[in-house]
């Protein structure tokens, strides 16, 4: 079957088509158009909404387009809709859920509601060449699962026994991760996103340089906490004088590293007690290629399958929103369809 996959939680607007196949344990990708407005945004230093679902309403029916084009399709040939419907900004979602429902009711297709965190923990499940990050190239994934979602809005793990069967272990309890590395871009007068900026200017850097905490490393939970880390570099960078390129450098690779140990070793715990047979990364964070590299050295240790998306398929997308519906089918009648900002597991 065809899904047309549309995601509009955040600053992307996306529109992509899947196709999935029963009982396969991928889905093929055939298109994912993403139309960003980050560069809108990095003039302001981060996103205004209103701004943001402004550029939406522009971008919508022309991303969904392209998707179509690209396989060759039309709506005709779509088997279903899949919408993202939280969490995220209340208006960018309407864009998107207001656009799917229109297109359901007027095409007469079922419309599959979708969890944006548990679409970004799907994009593991599209085929793709480098889709299994240690020797069993391409093997499929194995349940049950431990998935740690890491993006610009949260810091989860989550295991899975099996699609559909999601038990939330723990989250962060203030900043995600990539909010963290945001808002220290900012103190660091890196540009934005911080994320990707940092693991720009962290090669250059020395990751011993500053002592940074490693929050709730040691905690018997699988909580985190990375206000206090921010707090810690504000207080550094207030006692310089001035941020040059190296120190710059070394902030990154201190604060980059710090993260990274904290994340690996909460789903390693998690991983362990939950005897998994795979951990899967998820969200804009999973991008980075210092923490794929820490989790694949932990992984190939304790024997675990690991799995991350391919980079492009990490930050948000409709692709993944797509995968989702596929492995989870539940149409809902459109009327029934509400956006939800503050959805979680
Ligand atoms: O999943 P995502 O695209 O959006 C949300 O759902 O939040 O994640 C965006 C986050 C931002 O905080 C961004 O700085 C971070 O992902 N990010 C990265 C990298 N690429 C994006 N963080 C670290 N390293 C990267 N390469
Ligand atoms: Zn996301």
């Amino acid at each position: 079957m065809y899904i047309l996959g549309i995601e509009t939680s955040c600053d992307e607007t996306s529109a992509a088509i899947i196709e999935g196949k029963f009982n396969n344990k991928n889905v093929n990708l055939l298109s994912n158009i993403i139309s960003s407005s980050i560069n809108f945004h990095a003039k302001t230093g981060g996103i205004i909404p209103e701004n943001a679902a402004r550029q939406q309403i522009k971008y919508i029916i022309p991303v969904i387009n392209n998707a179509l084009k690209k396989p060759n399709l039309n709506f005709d040939d779509i088997d279903a809709i899949a919408v993202t419907i939280g969490p995220g900004l209340i208006g960018s979602l309407l864009v998107g859920v207001e656009t799917a429902k229109t297109l359901s009711y007027v095409l007469n297709k079922p419309i599959i509601p979708v969890n944006h965190l548990i679409g970004h923990i799907y994009a593991n499940f599209i085929n793709s060449k480098i889709k299994n990050q240690n020797s069993k190239l391409n093997a499929d994934i194995q349940f049950p699962a431990l998935a740690l979602i890491v993006s610009g809005g949260h810091t989860d793990l989550v295991l899975i026994k099996k699609h559909g069967s999601i038990k939330w272990l723990g989250g962060t309890r203030d900043d995600a991760a990539g909010e963290a590395l945001d808002k220290i871009g900012r103190i660091l007068n890196l540009p934005y996103p911080g994320g990707p900026a940092i693991e720009k200017a962290s090669k250059d850097g020395n990751a011993s340089h500053f002592t940074l905490p490693r929050p709730m490393i040691g905690s018997h939970d699988f909580d985190f906490s990375f206000s206090g880390l921010k707090t810690a570099v504000l207080r550094e960078v207030k006692a310089m004088n001035k941020l040059d390129n190296k120190i710059t450098a070394d902030f990154s690779a201190s604060v980059q590293q710090s993260i990274i140990d904290v994340l690996v070793k909460k789903t390693m715990n998690a991983a362990l007690k939950y005897k998994v047979e795979s951990i899967l990364l998820a969200g804009g964070v999973s991008a980075n290629e210092a923490l794929r590299k820490k989790f694949l050295v932990q992984c190939l240790k304790f024997n675990i399958n690991f799995f991350a998306p391919s980079k492009y398929l990490c930050t948000d997308n409709a692709a993944m929103i797509a995968s989702a519906a596929f492995f989870n089918y539940k149409p809902t009648p459109w009327q029934k369809i509400t956006v939800n900002p503050e959805l979680y597991f």
